[in-house]
């Protein structure tokens, strides 16, 4: 396949960024989006040009790091599969691809295609965790019974790999999907229940400080969510605030 690339190329966070327009050459069907890239990278080393800045790491679908608007859509055309995992066999021979980063203004762009997610950590720091004690008592997790369906959907919330491809989604920027991944992962298990209360509240008090905007269930993010995390986690999180709210 020869394709035309139009990208958004932007030299640091307070540069202003253009589209920029490259030709490439034989690329295989079989070959990942990432990989196509690495392919114009090497044209451009080779040429001493500056290569496109992008993210990545695993480039198997469990990290969370890679993150292009193809053509418009987070992570592209194909349904429950991340950059990495996208293959250059959903586009056709003559195509023009925009790419360009995950926009919202809580994910600042570092470099070209690269933003800074780092918003996301804190909103994971301010409850995505459980506390254990270890003194010597310690009840075994295993030892404790939990409801299959409940199970079930605590592990599902908790593939969510913070990509912010439901963020990049949303026409309000709003991190409601997976805030309320990481608040249901623990919501639903009874080893979540210790610090519920103050989780919720400081989870989406963080994400909110963060400037991410407010959720209008328009479900773009769950229908570019490359794990398919479910909307009824932002109804279970919203119950879980109400709660909240009410005992504080
Ligand atoms: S909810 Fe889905 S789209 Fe959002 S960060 Fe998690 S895995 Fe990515
Ligand atoms: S590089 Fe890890 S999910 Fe894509």
């Amino acid at each position: 396949m020869n394709l035309t690339l139009k990208i958004w190329r932007q030299k640091d966070a307070t540069s202003q960024g253009k589209i920029v327009d490259y030709q490439v050459k034989g690329i295989e069907g079989d070959m990942s989006f990432l990989e196509m890239l690495d392919v114009l990278n090497e044209e451009l080393i080779s040429k001493g040009e500056e290569p496109v800045v992008f993210d990545h790491d695993c480039r198997e679908g469990i990290c969370g790091a890679c993150s292009l608007q193809i053509n418009g859509e987070p992570h592209g055309p194909d349904r429950l599969v991340t950059t990495c995992q996208l293959h250059m066999r959903k586009f056709n021979d003559g195509d023009t691809i925009y790419i360009e980063p995950f926009r919202a203004k809580a994910f600042p762009v570092v470099k070209d295609l690269m933003v800074d997610r780092s918003a996301f950590d804190r909103i994971q720091h301010a409850g995505g965790y459980i506390s254990v004690n270890t003194s010597g008592n310690t009840i075994d997790a295993n030892a404790i019974p939990v409801n299959k369906d409940d199970a079930d959907d605590a592990f599902a919330a908790a593939t969510c790999i913070g990509c912010g491809a439901c963020v990049a989604a949303c026409k309000n920027a709003s991190a409601m999907l997976f805030t309320s991944a990481k608040v249901s992962q623990f919501a639903l298990l009874p080893q979540g229940q210790v610090e519920a209360t103050d989780r919720v509240l400081a989870m989406v008090n963080q994400m909110d400080e963060e400037g991410f905007g407010n959720c209008t269930n328009t479900g773009a993010c769950e229908i570019e969510c490359p794990k398919g995390i479910s909307l009824e986690n932002i109804a279970r999180m919203n119950r879980e605030y109400l709660k909240a709210s009410m005992k504080g």
